[in-house]
């Protein structure tokens, strides 16, 4: 998915990168965690690894997909948090600013509570052809439950008791809790979260993959994508050449060496764009514990060249760079055609493409920073599309997991969140 490995490892070595000696070492760590990783796979603990080999899964989500691609203009995907941003991400491959791209719904991904928001969908949608899908793996999670309860009246009154179940389709995990029984009472179809995979490692599983599949993508190879990474980081000696270990070393040992707080995520496709907020919080929520983690910043292509790249290159020096993109030099629309003949101060346009100016554009800013002496790699990719992320995601999945064992801390857990929402639980009592 990455041309060769060394594009991601030489600019992180460079001028402003990571001594080796500490490089080498933190590599070696990976090894151990790359092992430990393998046994958890293997023995049914860490279920997220093995998702890319799982086919059956996907049987009831896709009678459910093709019901609503058929019925419905749109879909209200509620949910919050890792029950929400994934399912957003891969949506992003089958959609543009200007709604979907190859027909099908067009799905909505609502996981503020702003109820402006609210009063709007309901003004918008005609809700007789919307589908819901709720998620909550937790069926606890207050802004979801919410969501739900204040958008159900104007379902049941679109589709009476009995169609209800045909347009709202409930993801939680097995065990009793407030959603799946609300959902039981309405009779609705609730489909089984896997509880041992937590929300932000739970993108390839049917909470990202209905979404996926409503959208029309080829799910099965997303999972291929990610199946690749696995078996390429698991069945090779040579840790250089694993992308996730590599990058997991680079961020710790940046850490250690320079005191290299904040990581920025920098993709330069539009398709890509929610890769880096469900970035944010895979790493935030993963690393961020006892005092340890570093911050990820989410920059969109050429939009924020344009902004933050004045605070990258001559703010303070904490920071590393990952720019995401692939070759779009000669696509897209021409961007000379209307030069006059002898006009010079756009001379350098003539003969390019918009596709030209983006990936200049993501070469010049990964030139810059490598020349400023900030730690920087790129992922050129081969192409987008569904493997391609696919392995991105099972990528940076792994490259947390890594990074979480060399600090030293449970990238599972999440107290944090937890105590935010027992305090909310607990204000909403009482206020
Ligand atoms: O990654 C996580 O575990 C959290 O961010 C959850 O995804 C988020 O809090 C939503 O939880 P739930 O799916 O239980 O509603």
């Amino acid at each position: 998915y990455i041309h060769d490995a060394k594009l991601c490892l030489e600019p992180f070595l460079g001028e402003g990168g990571l001594k080796q000696g500490i490089f080498e070492e933190q590599l070696e760590s990976c090894r151990q965690s790359i092992v430990r990783l393998k046994e958890d796979k293997d023995s049914g603990r860490l279920p997220f690894l093995s998702i890319p080999e799982q086919r059956d899964d996907l049987v009831v989500c896709q009678t459910i997909a093709s019901s609503y691609r058929a019925n419905c203009s749109d879909v209200v995907v509620l949910g919050t948090g890792g029950s929400s941003l994934g399912g957003r991400t891969l949506y992003g491959l089958a959609s543009s600013a200007f709604g979907p791209i190859n027909g099908g719904p067009h799905l909505h991904f609502i996981d503020n509570i702003d109820p402006h928001s609210f009063d709007i969908l309901l003004k918008k949608l005609d809700i007789s052809k919307t589908g819901l899908i709720v998620v909550s793996k937790s069926g606890s999670t207050a802004e979801t439950v919410a969501q739900f309860m204040a958008l159900l009246p104007a379902f049941q009154k679109a589709y009476g008791p009995e169609k209800l179940a045909e347009r709202i389709t409930v993801i939680t995990e097995p065990r009793p809790n407030p959603l799946r029984k609300l959902a039981r009472d309405l009779g609705l179809e609730c489909l089984d979260q896997n509880p041992l995979i937590g929300g932000r490692f739970c993108i390839l599983t049917i909470v990202g993959l209905l979404p996926a599949m409503i959208a029309g993508l080829d799910v099965a190879a997303l999972r291929n994508g990610a199946a690749k990474v696995v078996e390429q980081a698991f069945n090779t000696e040579e840790m250089a050449k694993v992308p996730a270990a590599v990058g997991a070393s680079v961020a710790t040992g940046l850490l250690r060496q320079r005191n290299i707080r904040q990581t920025v995520i920098m993709p330069y496709e539009d398709r890509l764009a929610n890769l880096g907020l469900w970035y944010n919080q895979l790493w935030a929520e993963s690393l961020g514990k006892e005092g340890k983690g570093t911050t990820p910043i989410r920059a969109l292509g050429t939009v924020d060249q344009h902004s933050q790249l004045q605070l990258y290159l001559d703010g303070p020096q904490d920071k590393m760079f990952t720019v995401i993109y692939h070759d779009t030099k000669g696509q897209g629309l021409p961007v000379d055609s209307v030069l006059p003949k002898g006009e010079d101060s756009l001379s350098y346009l003539r003969g390019r493409t918009l596709g030209d100016l983006l990936t200049i554009s993501a070469e010049a800013t990964t030139q810059t920073l490598a020349r400023n002496g900030r730690p920087v790699r790129k992922f050129l990719l081969e192409k987008i599309d569904e493997e391609t992320l696919g392995a991105l995601t099972m990528h940076f999945m792994l490259e947390t997991v890594i990074s979480a064992d060399l600090l030293g801390v449970n990238p599972y857990d999440q107290p944090a969140v937890e105590q935010g929402k027992m305090l909310a639980r607990r204000l909403l009592k009482e206020l």
